[in-house]
């Protein structure tokens, strides 16, 4: 299979159309609702397929991996907008409700029989490998590889983009941070294979512009850490 490196040249501003039909009316949704998170889904999609593609996985896993990253953060759609564009720091109990997004975007997904089997990659894209993570504090292998894969590449388009309320990292700083969390956040082999991989790429940091649309328009910041979300 093709599959070109992923560029986040244009900060990811794809129509609908260009994903797997199936996915499309809940994209549409979330991009309707909270573009920054329909952007975030369309980069980390690339990201993961191509590295699932680096891992010389069958076409069928590679799908997998490609088609669950573009829905990870579906689960965001029942998440208050209030939350999502809140401005300022969250309370424990904004927090505790914008974590939910995770076990919401599976039960979604278990509701859609063409989608369904994505459901626990979802679900669980937000374990640690240490147990730390949530929602059910799963640890090492336990943890759907799928969803160790999106961990990895979730957190890497997270710190390469630039957001109002704080810059983006640079590919080798978001490399380092990675390899920092090898061990307790993400899966230690797998961030050594990604990190290899990402350092032979040129990765464009996506413009500002073509993230938030309209700089009249952006959503308010969201003050949580990435790694905690
Ligand atoms: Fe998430």
């Amino acid at each position: 299979m093709a599959v070109q490196p992923p560029s986040t040249e244009g900060g990811g501003c794809e129509p609908i159309s260009r994903h797997p039909m199936v996915a499309r009316p809940l994209l549409a949704r979330m991009a309707a609702k909270h573009a920054p998170t329909y952007q975030h889904l369309g980069r980390v999609s690339r990201i993961a397929e191509y590295f699932a593609t680096h891992l010389r996985l069958s076409r069928k896993e590679v799908r997998l991996v490609s088609l669950s990253a573009l829905l990870h953060d579906i689960g965001k759609l029942e998440i208050p907008d209030a939350l999502l564009t809140k401005e300022g720091w969250l309370t424990a109990s904004e927090i505790e409700t914008v974590c939910e997004h995770a076990a919401r975007g599976a039960d979604i997904l278990s509701r859609i029989p063409a989608l369904a089997d994505l459901a626990g990659a979802v679900r669980h894209h937000h374990e640690w490998f240490d147990g730390r993570g949530y929602p059910d504090g799963l640890q090492g292998e336990d943890i759907p590889w799928v969803s160790r894969v999106i961990a990895i590449c979730d957190a890497f388009d997270s710190m390469i983009t630039p957001r109002p309320y704080a810059p983006a990292l640079s590919v080798d700083q978001a490399l380092e941070e990675l390899r920092r969390g090898a061990g307790t956040q993400f899966d230690p082999e797998l961030t050594r294979l990604f990190v290899e991989r990402q350092q032979r790429l040129t990765v464009v940091r996506p413009k500002v512009h073509c993230e938030w649309g309209d700089p009249e328009q952006r959503p308010r910041p969201l003050a949580v850490r990435h790694k905690r979300m």
